[in-house]
């Protein structure tokens, strides 16, 4: 049987949060926890949650409507229990830590007993037991400033949020597990690993290598065990007065080790790296671009390096993994593990023209395409202008047109798409320019 926990608590519906087997409701009303089996087909499990959010949200009089309306959907085990008298911390505390992060902060503000709760270091432990929430996408809303908001697809809303550290939108930004690392795009010797959410930061000591690069990229991974993590930057510099061999360089930062361990250089012919890396399993992918033209299909490609157990006598380019069209604003990124990356698909004869977005995911170095953007979200984007960004952790990916703040999520697990809800800021000059960056919100990560 499922179960369906209901906390209520006066007045507003705070969240509804649709989890395997278990939903949950949050209103901020008296005190009271409603437990029901649920049924389990997902299209049930969305109308309802939708509905309950709906009719909560309309109700300012503070009646429990949608309260009745469950009851009167014939159910008849439903079983209302005050929370505060027979609940246990220990329950309570699991039922806290499924609740959309949003709600955990509003939770804590609810009485002392749910303050305490959510303050108390075994709650942390707690919430890297149960499944992770779904990533967040900040979108930066100035191009000068590192200001913007952030999308909860599970609440459907746009949060606030500061950023510590990073200085300018433009700055390297990579995320894993919750933590997010900057890099400045001036030195490219700034550096900090961060929690957005708790705003807890650190500062990294300079790569070793000073030498200006003309392209770097940076990746981040957080083992989630050890809570360790990896910094990888990934330069390559021409090789002077020869377009066609490029110096590239791989600097791998390990937490555990507190340094940065000794660089990996090589010379690339026919080929450079760009600012696209990203780790998976252990492997750094990073994209490289032909120097020298080339077809148009032969245009990109990944190599693959494994940061644990690299062959020094396999050299980079033993390492290629060739890309499955010509692509325009490619990006890498992991999904639980797995590399996906997300490009523009160009026209036969016009391979700088886009004609959908695809999404290919990576099984023993072959490409199989797991999704491509319907043409009417494609179209949706007005102007699309053959730039994009596209963000993605977990089984969720965002995808922006530079030109505007709409954003499209794909959903990786049901091959769906969908908008998100509309972002609180508007385009206010032609040329202004939007990008972002995806992060799970988590509050038992820390630098
Ligand atoms: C870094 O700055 C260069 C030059 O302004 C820009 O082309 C590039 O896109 C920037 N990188 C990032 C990650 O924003």
């Amino acid at each position: 049987m499922e179960i369906f926990y209901c906390v209520v608590c006066s007045f507003n519906l705070v969240d509804v949060l649709p989890m395997d087997g278990l939903i949950i409701s949050f209103f901020l009303a008296n005190f009271n926890i409603l437990i029901r089996p649920f049924p389990s087909t997902p299209m049930r499990r969305e109308t309802l949650w939708i509905s309950h959010y709906d009719n909560a949200a309309r109700s300012e009089n503070g009646k429990f409507d949608e309260i009745s309306e469950l009851d009167e959907e014939g159910d008849k085990e439903t079983t209302a229990v005050s929370l505060d008298v027979n609940l246990p911390d220990d329950l309570l505390e699991i039922i806290l830590a499924y609740l959309p992060i949003a709600s955990i902060f509003r939770a804590a503000c609810v009485c002392k007993r749910w303050c305490m709760i959510v303050h108390c270091e075994r709650f942390l432990w707690t919430l890297s037991h149960v499944p992770p929430q779904k990533p967040w996408y900040f979108m930066f809303t100035s191009s000068d400033e590192p200001i913007g908001y952030a999308y909860d697809p599970v609440l459907r809303k746009w949060h606030s949020i500061e950023l510590p550290f990073i200085e300018t939108p433009n700055w390297f930004i990579a995320s894993s597990c919750g933590m997010v690392c900057f890099m400045d795009n001036d030195s490219r010797t700034k550096l900090c690993v961060c929690n957005p959410i708790t705003k807890a930061y650190r500062k990294l000591e300079e790569p070793p290598s000073l030498k200006i690069s003309d392209y770097s990229a940076l990746a981040f991974s957080v083992n989630r065990e050890s809570q360790s993590y990896t910094v990888a930057i990934v330069k390559s510099k021409e090789v002077s007065g020869n377009y066609f061999q490029w110096d590239v360089s791989i600097n791998i930062y390990n937490s555990e080790e507190v340094t940065w361990g000794a660089s990996i250089t090589e010379v690339l012919t026919g080929w450079r790296g760009g600012d696209e890396s990203v780790i998976c399993d252990g492997v750094l992918y990073f994209l490289v671009y032909s120097a020298g033209g080339g077809p148009p299909e032969n245009r990109h490609a990944v190599i693959a390096y494994n940061m644990w157990s690299h062959d020094p006598e396999v050299g980079l380019a033993r390492s290629f993994i060739q890309v499955p069209c010509s692509l325009t604003c490619g990006r890498l990124m992991n999904m639980k593990e797995k590399l996906v990356m997300v490009g523009g698909m160009g026209k036969v004869d016009r391979p700088d023209i886009i004609k959908g977005i695809g999404i290919w995911i990576l099984n023993d170095r072959k490409w199989e395409q797991i999704g491509k953007m319907p043409h009417k979200f494609f179209q949706g984007f007005g102007e699309l202008d053959d730039v994009f960004a596209s963000r993605g952790a977990d089984d969720l990916i965002y995808i922006q047109s530079y030109g505007g703040p709409a954003v499209v999520i794909f959903d990786m697990n049901e091959k769906h798409w969908k908008w998100a809800q509309k972002c609180p800021v508007t385009k206010r000059f032609p040329l202004q320019l939007f990008t972002g960056f995806c992060f799970q919100p988590r509050l038992e990560f820390g630098p």
